[in-house]
């Protein structure tokens, strides 16, 4: 039987639980997120409804989720409130079948349209896929932070790479609130 189609629509908290289960493999067993303990659902609902609001999206196929990316902000003093961090998590039945680019180009648009100005991705080294899926987007890498994470006995490289989402306005007017 063909595969269902993948959907792409904003998250709420109702999907937080769900959200949790795809993003708790990777905290549990690999590097890709410094996090130790995987948050509940209570946490991840949280953090979609922090200040100021960002987009989540989930993908979907037959109603249930198998990926989500979101937007956060990338530091909390007041000159950094046009950039944001993105990131990306798929279930691992769902890699490499053009969902994370389908999450990145709605969420980018989204954010883009807020008047954020610039994006940024922090990604453990290495990782083919997220290098992949963010220069395939457009982001270009911008330098290396050697050792600075420590998890499962080990320290690891994080990359950073950057998207502008518009060119430097020279009066930016305020980031919009995401309203999904
Ligand atoms: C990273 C991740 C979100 C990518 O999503 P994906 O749906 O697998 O990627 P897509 O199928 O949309 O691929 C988009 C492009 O990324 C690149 N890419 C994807 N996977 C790749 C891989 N394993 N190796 C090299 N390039 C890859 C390709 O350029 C691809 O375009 P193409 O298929 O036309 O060649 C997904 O692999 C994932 O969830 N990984 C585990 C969690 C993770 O590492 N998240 C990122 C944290 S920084």
């Amino acid at each position: 039987m063909p595969d269902s189609p993948v959907d792409i629509r904003p998250a709420d908290s109702d999907d937080a639980d769900a959200v949790a289960a795809v993003y708790a493999p990777y905290v549990e067993r690999s590097v890709v997120s410094f996090e130790e303990v995987p948050p509940d659902g209570a946490e991840m609902a949280r953090r979609m409804l922090a200040q100021p609001r960002l987009p989540w999206l989930v993908a979907t196929r037959d109603g249930e989720v198998v990926g989500y990316a979101y937007a956060s902000q990338h530091r909390a003093r007041r000159g950094y409130r046009w950039s944001v961090e993105v990131s990306a998590y798929l279930n691992a039945s769902e890699h490499r079948r053009g969902t994370g680019r389908r999450l990145y180009d709605d969420l980018l648009t989204a954010v883009r349209g807020l008047g954020y100005v610039r994006a940024l991705a922090g990604i453990t080294l290495p990782n083919a896929a997220s290098v992949g899926l963010h220069e395939a987007v457009g982001f270009a890498q911008l330098g290396v932070f050697r050792g600075v994470g420590f998890k499962h006995g080990d320290w690891h490289d994080v990359g950073w790479w950057q998207l502008s989402l518009a060119a430097s306005p020279p009066d930016p007017p305020e980031p919009s609130t995401w309203s999904p």
